[in-house]
């Protein structure tokens, strides 16, 4: 089965989680696609729901499939549930995410969510983290000793660019990804990182996730 396949397969099944008349924050990422696309179906057939989009990409894509959207506001400060997807996912839903370099909004959106699901394909359980190189977002003032100070904790660290020039995220910052190699206590890595001054958040998610769905060959698989 392909990894595409997968990925649909845990979006599905993610999607069975979103209740009638809901908020529903919506992570980024490809399987967000497949996300998207099959809560627009459920939408067509008459359910209601509001999503809050995490980037312009989902953004588009809830348009794209007649989802309708809502913005954090002083009214919508929470959502019932939120879907994303991850990068790496091991024991204990440790999790690095940001590949796509949405780590900011979406922690925002999962730590406003009653529920977290976290849907990916096989290839993201990994039993440590630390082969994807984990993203952090840095002001862009004094990124280049933020990175000095990142780099201390023993990785090596690498401005993430896009088309020569420094990749900019959805909030005007940069992300910074971290070769730790072996990162074997992630709590502890983030509260490191986040204590440095320019750091503004990690692609580290633990206590945020509730279930994680991984398309496997022979179905979705659930892990609570
Ligand atoms: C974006 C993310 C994504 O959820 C993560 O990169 C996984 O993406 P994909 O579904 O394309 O594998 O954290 O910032």
């Amino acid at each position: 089965m392909s990894r595409e396949q997968q990925k649909q397969d845990a979006a599905a099944k993610a999607v069975e989680y979103i209740p009638d008349n809901s908020i529903v924050g919506l992570g980024s990422g490809s399987t967000m696609y497949w996300v998207m696309q099959q809560l627009g179906e459920l939408v067509q057939q008459g359910m209601h729901v509001q999503g809050i989009p995490s980037s312009p990409t989902t953004e588009q894509w809830a348009k794209e499939f007649h989802v309708p959207l809502v913005y954090f506001s002083t009214e919508i400060t929470k959502a019932d549930v939120a879907i994303d997807g991850a990068d790496e996912v091991a024991p204990g839903f440790h999790m690095t995410k940001g590949g796509g370099g949405s780590l900011l909004r979406e922690k925002i959106i999962a730590d406003a969510a009653d529920k977290v699901i976290i849907a990916v394909d096989e290839s993201k359980i990994v039993q440590q983290l630390g082969s994807f190189p984990l993203p952090v977002e840095v002001t862009p003032f004094g990124w280049q000793k933020t990175v000095r100070d990142i780099q201390s904790l023993g990785c090596d660290p690498v401005l993430r660019r896009s088309h020569g020039a420094p990749f900019e995220t959805d909030n005007a910052n940069y992300v910074i990804d971290c070769d730790f190699q072996l990162i074997e206590r992630p709590d502890e890595l983030h509260n490191q990182l986040i204590q440095l001054v320019g750091v503004v958040e990690t692609g580290l998610f633990a206590d945020q996730v509730d279930i994680v769905i991984a398309g496997t060959d022979s179905g979705a698989e659930m892990f609570e």
